[in-house]
């Protein structure tokens, strides 16, 4: 039950009447910010006020009439300029609860009309080991995912990886020039994953040295505009504030302008004099001049089917895909179909030519180009040497999943940094004639380290997403040792069961600190905070979990056979169990929310609200030591809905719960 679409519907019939437009007023119906004001207020009769001529409190006078909700709500009340509250009837919330309690689902229905939903997530580049980076995906795509299966949607998890990039290239390269054959028998990926760094380093010098330069230009050219705005800014006439403003607006502009060359400076600078200094590295930029070159060379080879490149490509690409299974079983991910942009290679040709014969595409300094109003450089799908680019593929790749799976929607959860990418995807895409699937970009931010920049190791590697996984198990072992010491009847555990629980509340501690942030904003990656036993933190709802499941344990109560129990009965007498069953009721809702515009930040709010909620129910409200058998029945009934409901909200993220903690 979502009680905000449910009272929508009721407000609908009186509403539509009145405007072409209702959903925008149907959306003003808001939880209260006060309690004694109800549960719920529709705010519409404020902006028709203006619009039908008529006083608000009239209008809300007037809607409130026409309103049928005897069953839901007690008599709605018009407050102020024109607010309707609404206090939903306690016998209400029971009775809801009392059919969410018998059901396996807690009340959430399927939609009526599911969609078939592509998400295309984790999609990491595969000849390189996964990073703190790939998280994101990985774990967002896997909560919308779940989330979407949950309410009923057909979904169709694609992890479209990379394999078949510019990195083979440079393993390729790598193999031929710098390989230890003895490591590569040992541990294949390990010496793979050392081959692609080197190479990545030798390229990055050359590259770096190539732009140092530029970039001092640049800088030099943004400085000197800065002078000059400045002393614009210093000869303003003060009085002019709204000009002031301005001038200031745009000083901070170029001012941190120029704060982001000299960054880039610095760094290119820094990886320069990193490589200069270590006398082996410098000897191979010395001796591989034309590396990059190379590399493309490389490429280029094993696009063109290349006997030998092929060869290789076959050989290492499960060995990559066995490195990444490992940490997708660590993490529980799974994906209905795994194609790879090299699954595409042989459609790429044909993509091409049939944007060529609808005139969408044509050749430009003999590239093959694709222009779009809205965008100042046109999308590449063929570069001059005929090599296809990634948008060739991704172009690909929509065609295909059309003709195999007819899709309502495609979702890419990607890194925010490649919107103008899917923008003009998007845009190719439907000038192609997909002009019926809802194509989305869910873009997220940065992983950040301490000093706010993206994450990365001492030696400025980005980090492993392997270690940082066993990092947070060891972080997530201390406190779960810390929290059984400190029982009061002694530790319960066993050094294996510690093991075992630290592993969970490992791996869903970095879930859950991802999850829990807007995913468009960057966060900082704090490993002690996100483990931490206090906060918004998966360690905290597992905790509320387990405690829940406590509660039954030293009670003896075989909590199934209560919850089938035609007797037992939920009633909620005291405000903070109201207030408990209402948030409880609020699940569906909240799957909504989440799902809207796919931010499953969201879904932990709700959940974390949720934990607040029944801290204080357990505050005020003895469970096993109720005063009368059918208040602790009913106490008992709604602590086993508020931990299925966790544990449910829970596995919609992706994570796991424990019984004992
Ligand atoms: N492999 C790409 C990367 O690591 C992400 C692919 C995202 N999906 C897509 N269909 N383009 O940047």
């Amino acid at each position: 039950m979502n009680i905000v679409a449910e009272l929508k519907e009721r407000f609908r019939p009186a509403v539509a009447p009145l405007v072409a437009d209702p959903e925008a007023l149907l959306d003003m119906i808001r939880p209260t910010q006060n309690v004694s004001f109800g549960d719920y207020q529709m705010n519409c009769a404020m902006p028709l006020e203006k619009r039908l001529g008529r006083p608000a409190q009239e209008i809300a006078t007037d809607l409130v009439a026409d309103l049928k909700i005897d069953d839901l709500c007690e008599s709605p009340q018009v407050a102020g300029k024109g607010f309707i509250n609404l206090k939903l009837r306690t016998s209400w919330i029971e009775q809801q609860l009392e059919e969410a309690r018998r059901d396996e689902r807690l009340g959430v229905l399927a939609v009526t009309a599911p969609q078939t939903i592509i998400v295309d997530f984790s999609s990491p580049n595969v000849a390189k080991p996964m990073h703190v980076g790939h998280i994101r995906s990985t774990v967002i795509g896997d909560a919308i995912s779940r989330m979407l299966l949950f309410r009923g949607h057909r979904v169709i998890r694609d992890n479209h990886l990379g394999d078949w990039g510019t990195q083979f290239g440079m393993i390729l390269y790598g193999m031929q020039n710098f390989s230890r054959q003895a490591d590569y028998e040992e541990n294949p990926v390990r010496e793979l994953s050392r081959l692609y760094r080197l190479v990545r380093k030798l390229m990055d010098y050359h590259e770096s040295t190539e732009k140092l330069p530029r970039r001092q230009m640049e800088l030099q050219k943004c400085e000197a505009t800065l002078t000059k705005a400045q002393a614009a800014r210093n000869s303003h006439d003060p009085a002019d504030k709204a000009g002031l403003k301005k001038t200031d607006k745009e000083l901070r502009r170029i001012e941190s302008q120029c704060r982001e060359f000299r960054d880039e400076i610095r760094s290119l600078q820094d990886l320069l004099s990193a490589i200069d200094g270590d006398v082996t590295l410098s000897g191979l930029t010395q001796t591989h001049p034309d590396i990059c070159d190379s590399v493309l060379r490389e490429t280029a080879l094993l696009h063109a089917s290349d006997p030998a490149r092929l060869e290789r490509w076959r050989e290492i690409l499960p060995k990559c895909r066995e490195d990444i299974q490992r940490t997708y079983d660590r993490l529980n991910i799974q994906f209905d179909v795994e194609l790879g942009e090299s699954f595409y290679h042989d459609r790429l040709d044909r993509v091409v030519k049939d944007l060529e014969a609808r005139d969408l595409a044509r050749k430009s300094d003999g590239a093959t180009c694709v222009f779009l109003p809205d965008f100042e450089a046109p999308m590449i799908v063929r570069k001059r040497d005929g090599a296809f680019l990634y948008a060739t593929t991704d172009l690909a790749t929509i065609q295909y999943r059309m003709e195999m799976w007819q899709p309502d929607a495609i979702l890419y959860v990607v890194d925010f940094r490649q919107g103008e990418h899917f923008d003009k995807l998007f845009a190719v895409a439907r000038n192609w004639g997909y002009e019926q699937v809802h194509l989305q970009h869910i873009k997220f931010g940065t992983v950040l380290g301490d000093d706010g920049r993206p994450f990365k190791t001492r030696a400025g590697d980005s980090v492993g997403l392997e270690g940082l996984l066993d990092e947070a198990v060891t972080a997530a072992a201390k406190v779960v040792e810390e929290n059984d010491l400190q029982k009061e009847a002694g530790p319960d555990f066993t050094p294996q069961e510690r093991a075992s629980i630290a592993n969970i509340v490992g791996h869903a501690a970095i879930k859950y600190a991802d999850l829990s942030q807007n995913r468009e904003s960057d966060y900082v990656y704090q490993q002690e905070k996100m483990v931490a036993m206090k906060g918004n933190t998966a360690t905290y709802m597992q905790y509320s979990f387990a405690r829940i499941q406590n509660i039954f344990a030293k009670g003896l109560i075989d909590i199934q056979a209560l919850r089938q129990d035609p007797h037992s009965k939920i009633r909620l007498l005291q405000p903070a169990e109201r207030a408990l069953g209402l948030q409880l009721l609020r699940f569906e809702q909240a799957l909504d929310e989440a799902l809207e515009d796919y931010r499953p930040h969201l879904m932990t709010e709700y959940l974390f609200d949720l934990a607040k909620n029944f801290s204080d129910f357990y505050n005020d409200c003895p469970v096993l030591r109720a005063e009368e058998q059918d208040e602790r029945i009913s106490r008992l009934l709604l602590c086993d809905l508020v931990g299925r409901t966790i544990g449910r909200g829970l596995e919609l993220l992706g994570i796991s719960v424990v019984d004992r903690m």
